[in-house]
């Protein structure tokens, strides 16, 4: 939510910066701006509601000057409109601030500072930051900082101009991310990693509670309560620069669709341990011991990282027979839980960065839980909190609707419960059996995304509807239920999901032509019984859709799935539901990418 970046060094800082938004648009597309240290001293800003590419249009042709700042904006106070993009400029134009998080005690900073006679420009909360940092009577720019930071409560990454002290930009960093990107006598900043690659894969991770002063040939870390120096070796990114890049693909959405067969081999990569029938899962920090110890598993996570933590609570309890739930964090945390210490608690997230689920994983980590991630991004936040875990490896996922990561998620999910299984009673035929079937996922996601056309068609016919009732049992439920997110996120068709065992206690009651239904229908021992809801359903004259390893009577279409094994089928049968999704919106003119009103990372409760 809303992304920073930042440049110093030789070059024109400009279409740097523009270059780097463009790269963190996804954390929040209502506005943009940058402001550039000018080369006749004084700041410089331009600002523009909506995308990077109308800030773009905005800018003059000259702007020259190798030191600057930019913001892109998700709008959590004040509309999106000019004025309240960022960046935000204290009274006299010399001090200029890029904030991505929320002040919780901003009305009562700027009540005070409006009762000693500020001017507000606008609604945001992040201005006071930019009074406070010009009105510190402090001699040096990371004092005026750290002063200003003394009077705030709540998350903030930040970066910050000041025209008096044009060699350096000041960052600093509480629960927003901020990393630091070291090039040849050049620096950059960024909310993440993604709008430094191209340039530097050298970077420095921020920790909560910490600043840093960049230059162009010097970088200094330090607390930012006590300004004392902190440690900062840089570690290299590994990600490729191209993988951040569309490639052939229209959209970010299609491409991470498509990339799903490689990314699945990834996750499984190295890990297969065929001696014992088991997975080998490097940084777990779970000793068998320990393992076996386990009587509950708790999942926590928002939108689709909470449904595929469904998906793994079910793997969890088939496989490693330990009780096992999901959450959304969002609501655990709220709840004053009962933090068990026989029970593992687990933050599954893409970014690594969702607010609810780090808070969640911070409150119990101070009970003393035991907490482990299942995360994508490489050294994130959760990544970092967490006492272990299994890394995704999903690759950078760009679109703000997450698709290849839900899979991958769901496919370490099956590694954890494999492991834990089998260090419990799961037998070693069985171990083999999930093995060979993990094995073959990567061929049958290339075989179901091999019937993109047929799924695009199909597509075509349900562009007409205001609102689709997804349904699933046991297994199908959490596939359902991330398929009508996917729906509803991307084309803004209403959708609902819902255990097909529980059509007859109320959604029965909306079932008619006009809107249809999409069933998950695995071959399982629950075949029958989702049979039986599909005949209910016809019954009324409802539209059905069906997902299953065959043909369904009852169904007016059916997008057949290769069968895996049943445990592991919910991975494959969210797939072409994804691709529904996608066509949808594409037949819709939506803009998929990104979905109005959404960004990816949500550091904001
Ligand atoms: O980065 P996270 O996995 O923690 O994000 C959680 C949700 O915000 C995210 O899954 C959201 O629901 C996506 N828009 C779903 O497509």
């Amino acid at each position: 939510m809303c992304g920073i970046v930042g440049y110093i060094g030789k070059r024109d800082a400009a279409p740097l910066l523009l270059e780097g938004l463009q790269r963190l648009e996804y954390r929040g597309y209502d506005s943009a701006g940058v402001a550039i240290s000018g080369k006749s001293g004084g700041l410089k800003t331009v600002k523009a509601k909506g995308r990077v590419r109308d800030l773009d249009s905005r800018l003059p042709k000259r702007f020259a000057g190798t030191t600057g700042i930019a913001h892109t904006r998700w709008a959590t106070h004040g509309a999106p409109n000019d004025v309240n993009a960022h960046p935000h400029l204290d009274a006299d134009g010399q001090v200029a601030v890029v904030h991505n998080g929320i002040i919780d005690n901003a009305s009562e900073v700027r009540a005070k500072l409006e009762a000693d006679g500020v001017e507000f420009a606008s609604e945001t909360d992040s201005e006071v930051l930019a009074h406070l940092i010009g009105r510190s009577q402090a001699d040096k720019l990371e004092e005026k900082v750290r002063d200003a930071l003394r009077h705030i409560e709540g998350t903030y990454g930040i970066a910050v101009l000041h025209a008096a002290f044009p060699d350096r930009i000041v960052v600093a960093r509480n629960g927003s991310p901020v990393v630091l990107g070291i090039g040849e006598k050049e620096m950059f900043v960024a909310s993440d990693v993604a709008a430094l690659v191209s340039h530097t894969r050298q970077v420095v991770t921020l920790g909560d509670g910490e600043m840093a002063t960049i230059k162009a040939d010097d970088y200094r870390t330090y607390t930012t309560r006590e300004g004392s120096r902190t440690a900062a070796s840089p570690e290299t990114v590994e990600v490729e620069a191209a993988s951040y890049d569309m490639g052939a693909h229209d959209t970010y959405m299609h491409k991470e669709i498509s990339e799903q067969a490689d990314a699945v081999d990834r996750v499984l990569r190295g890990r297969i341990d065929d001696r014992f029938s088991t997975v080998h899962l490097g940084g777990l920090n779970l000793d068998p011991r320990e393992a076996r110890k386990i009587r509950q598993v708790k999942i926590l996570g928002c939108g689709t990282s909470y449904h595929a933590g469904q998906i793994g609570a079910g793997l969890i309890e088939e496989l490693a027979r330990i009780p096992a739930d999901s959450e959304p964090a969002s609501e655990f945390r709220y709840r004053n839980p009962v933090v068990d210490p026989d029970t593992l608690y687990i933050a599954v997230s893409q970014s690594g960065e969702t607010y609810d689920v780090l808070a969640a994983v911070q409150e119990l980590k101070r009970k003393g839980a035991r907490v482990l991630g299942v995360v994508n991004v490489v050294g994130s936040a959760i990544a970092r909190e967490t006492d272990g875990g299994v890394y995704v490896h999903a690759g950078p996922e760009v679109c703000v609707v997450s698709t290849k990561c839900f899979t991958n998620t769901v496919v370490a999910f099956a590694l954890l419960a494999l492991h834990l299984g089998r260090i419990r009673d799961l037998s070693v035929a069985d171990g083999k059996r999930i093995i060979a079937g993990l094995r073959k996922l990567p061929e049958q996601i290339t075989e179901i995304l091999a019937r993109e056309d047929e799924i695009a068609k199909l597509a075509q016919q349900y562009t007409d509807a205001r609102s689709m009732l997804f349904i699933g049992r046991v297994r199908g439920y959490p596939v359902a239920r991330e398929a009508s997110l996917k729906l509803k996120e991307v084309s803004y068709i209403h959708a609902e999901a819902y255990p097909a065992s529980e059509l007859k206690h109320g959604p029965l009651a909306l079932i008619e032509p006009a809107m249809p239904t999409v069933a998950i229908v695995p071959d399982d021992d629950l075949l029958e019984k989702n049979r039986a809801a599909l005949e209910e359903i016809k019954a009324r004259s409802g539209r059905i859709l069906a997902v299953a390893h065959q043909e369904q009577e009852k169904a007016d279409h059916t997008i057949v799935v290769p069968k895996n094994e049943d445990e592991l089928d919910p991975i494959l049968m969210g797939i072409p539901l994804q691709l529904l999704a996608y066509h949808t919106a594409l037949a819709l003119g939506r803009d998929i990418d990104k979905p109005r009103n959404l960004a990816k990372s949500v550091t904001v409760e």
